[in-house]
Formats: structure tokens, sequence, C-alpha cells
């Protein structure tokens, strides 16, 4: 049974128009290499069932020439400079605080800024030289701000907050090419991809026909949808996230990037505990608990300098998921490079960064055997992403 088959009320069933135009462009997994945890500074105490650090060539820094990537990576480091300094010095701070707000009984992403360093992002926005990447700061930390990430190339126009439009130019190609972060969410997807294809088959039907698929904090699902395409499979896939206008262009998105499934949305606050267990109630009902999750880019939120359980959380989504299922999250490390960029420069609102072992505690003390995780770390450093089978 699929989730369009549920009688559940309060689930979008959407129809995807096109199929199969073609994948959108997902970096290549070069090397994988099982490592000891205690080589990325891990307690053999906590060590995951394997640890991979994995070399990833990324599909868009290799387009630029070698002058001019060296050129940017100079001017982020400098304005990653400046904002630690200024940091140190007093003059801003990582200010813990919700990314969304609530108006008209509606939770959207935060669009003004009120993170980060004013000086910092000024300099760096002034030698970049690009309105674009001007429009596009005030995007953040909306879905629709990533997919620029995702494919520098794959818009000509950023649609700013107020609606309107500002033509993409080369300067903000090469940031959102070169800039570490966008490196970063790249890599992850090419690992959940990875990850994807090679249990896909083992959780689901040949081709993926009806494997049911949740993703959490979907945002636009790209990743998600990327990684069912590089598996070659049409799953019977749920999006859920608090953002109406993501949910909206994840559904525009599916035909055109090809995803070939069946498609449904559910607009739901994931960290409210009721919700999550209205939603386990409804997969029950309407077919069973899934075969796949997909979680990247929320695990962040959660801590107690954002008031979410972050066990509490992991244990509500791990319930959603049938046994032999596969669940791929990921976690921003603490040690990841340039992380005043992040949070200064491009004014990101606070996130938790955390070291594998405190990745690992959470995890166990979620329940889950540690013993069943693959943590994997692509060499860019910025994030760890878990394959964990139930
Ligand atoms: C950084 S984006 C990640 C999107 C996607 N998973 C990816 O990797 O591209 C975070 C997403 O979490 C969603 N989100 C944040 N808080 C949420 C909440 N309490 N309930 C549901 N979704 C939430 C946001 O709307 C946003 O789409």
């Amino acid at each position: 049974m699929s989730f369009n088959d549920a009688d559940v009320n309060s689930m979008d069933v959407v129809s995807v128009d096109s199929f199969g135009s073609g994948c959108y462009p997902l970096g290549e997994i070069v090397t994988s290499r099982l490592v000891d945890y205690r080589e990325v500074g891990g307690d053999p105490q906590l060590a995951p069932g394997s640890v991979s650090i994995v070399e990833v060539a990324d599909p868009f820094v290799s387009r630029w020439p070698l002058q001019d990537q060296q050129r940017y990576e100079t001017l982020e480091v400098a304005a990653d400079d400046l904002a630690r300094a200024r940091r140190a010095g007093g003059l801003w701070q990582r200010k813990p605080g919700g990314a969304y707000t609530e108006h008209d009984g509606t939770l959207t992403a935060k669009t003004d800024s009120q993170w980060g360093d004013p000086v910092a992002s000024s300099y760096w926005l002034k030698e970049l030289g690009s309105d674009a990447m001007a429009a596009w700061m005030r995007l953040i930390p909306s879905a629709r701000a990533l997919l620029h990430l995702a494919d520098p190339w794959g818009d000509e126009s950023v649609v700013d907050v107020d609606g309107g439009t500002v033509r993409v130019d080369d300067a903000a190609r090469l940031g959102w090419s070169m800039s570490i972060d966008a490196i970063g969410i790249r890599s992850r997807a090419a690992v959940m991809a990875d990850l994807v294809a090679r249990r896909a088959v083992q959780v689901g039907s040949p081709g993926g026909a009806g494997l049911r698929w949740l993703s959490v904090a979907c945002g636009t699902a790209l990743p998600a949808f990327q990684a069912a395409c590089a598996a070659g499979i049409a799953p019977d896939m749920l999006l859920i996230d608090i953002d109406r206008d993501a949910l909206g262009m994840a559904v525009s998105l599916a035909g055109s990037v090809g995803f070939a499934g069946r498609l449904s949305t559910k607009r739901t606050n994931i960290f409210r505990r009721s919700s999550m267990d209205e939603l386990h109630r409804e997969l029950l009902v309407s077919g069973g608990l899934v075969k796949m999750i997909d979680m990247l880019g929320i695990f962040e939120y959660t801590g107690p300098n954002l008031g979410v359980d972050p066990v509490g959380f992991l244990q509500s989504v791990w319930e959603c998921l049938a046994p032999g299922g596969y669940l791929v999250t990921g976690q921003m490390r603490a040690d990841r490079p340039r992380p005043d960029f992040t949070t200064g420069v491009v004014q990101w609102p606070y996130v938790e960064l955390r070291t594998p072992d405190e990745f690992m505690a959470i995890i166990e003390a979620a329940g889950i055997d540690r013993n069943r995780v693959e943590l994997h770390l692509p060499e860019d450093g910025v994030y760890m992403i878990a394959g964990i089978t139930k």
C-alpha cells in the first residue's frame, strides 16, 4: 500500500509531472577508507560499527580555474579570520535562538539578518562584489537558500525575500561553488546517495517501487531526490517539514530533477513529540512503518541551547522506521574548518556543532546499538554522516 492509498486526510498526495529528466549533478565518491575510530579523535567506548574517511570529487569546484579557486579561498579565510578576531574581542557572539519564527500561526524561516557579524559580512560581500550573493544571504536559513549551493548553475536568478529577482553573476557562482559550507553540503548529499544506492535493494523491492521513504525536515528534498535518482529507484516518498514554501518547492522540483517515485507531503513540527506520535500512528494505518529515512541538515538545530532534546527527537524519528530499515542522518562537526564563516560572515543562525563522540553518545542514549552505525566523514571536514540499520 502506498501513502497515496492511505485514508489520511492530513497528507497531501501530489503527482510528479515529468519523470527521468536527468539526475541533478552530484559529487562522486572517489575513495572510502575504513579507519579506527581513534583516528578521528573518538573514544573506543563509543565507537560505531565502522568509520570511513570519504574523498568526494565535487562537480562544481573543478569548473573554476585554479587561480579563481585560490582567490576565493583566500577571501573566505580572511573573512573567517576577521569574524573570529572580532568575536574574540566581544564584538559579536554566536547567539543561540530559533531560526524560525511563528506568525499567523505559521512557522517560517526568519529572513532578516539577526545573527552574525555585520562587519565581516560587509567585508566579504564588498570584496566579492555580487548583488546576487547579497540577495541570497537574505534567504538564509530557508531551504530555498540551499538550492543555490546544491547547484550554483541551477538558476539564472535569485528570487529574494520580497519576491524580486536578482540576476546570478559569476561572483555568486564562484562563492556557491567554492564555499567550504557548500562543498560540505554537496559532499554529504553525495555520501547519502551512495549509502542509499547500496541499501535500497536490501530494504526494498527491486527498483525501489513501493519502498516507503520518509524525508524528515525535507526542505526542498533535493538530496532525497538526488539519492533516489542516483540509486535508480522510484520510491513512495513522504516529505515532512514545517515550511509550506519548502514543501511546495519540493513538489515542483521533483519531476525536473528526475525523481520518478510517488510523492506525498505533510506539514508538521517534527520537534513536537505529539506531532511525531501522530505521524507514527498515521504510518501504521497507511501501510506500515517506512523502510528508509533521510534526515540531513536538522540535527544541528537540536540541543539544550535550542530547547530541543536531541535524544527524544531521534527516538521519535527512529520509531517511524520499520525493523530492517535504514536511517541516514548527519551532523556538522565541532572541528570543522572556518566555523566563523558560517555563523559570522554568512550569518547562518546558531547551530549546535558536535564531536563524533557527542554525536555517538546521543545515538546510544536514544537506545540505538552503536554497532549498527556506519559513520562517514568526507575529507572536507564539515559534516559527519551516519547510516544506521534498524
Ligand atoms: C537546513 S534545511 C535541510 C533541508 C534538507 N534536509 C537538506 O538537507 O537539504 C532544514 C529544514 O528543516 C526544517 N525545519 C526546521 N525546524 C523544523 C521543525 N520544527 N519541524 C519541521 N521542519 C523543520 C526547515 O523548514 C528546513 O526546511
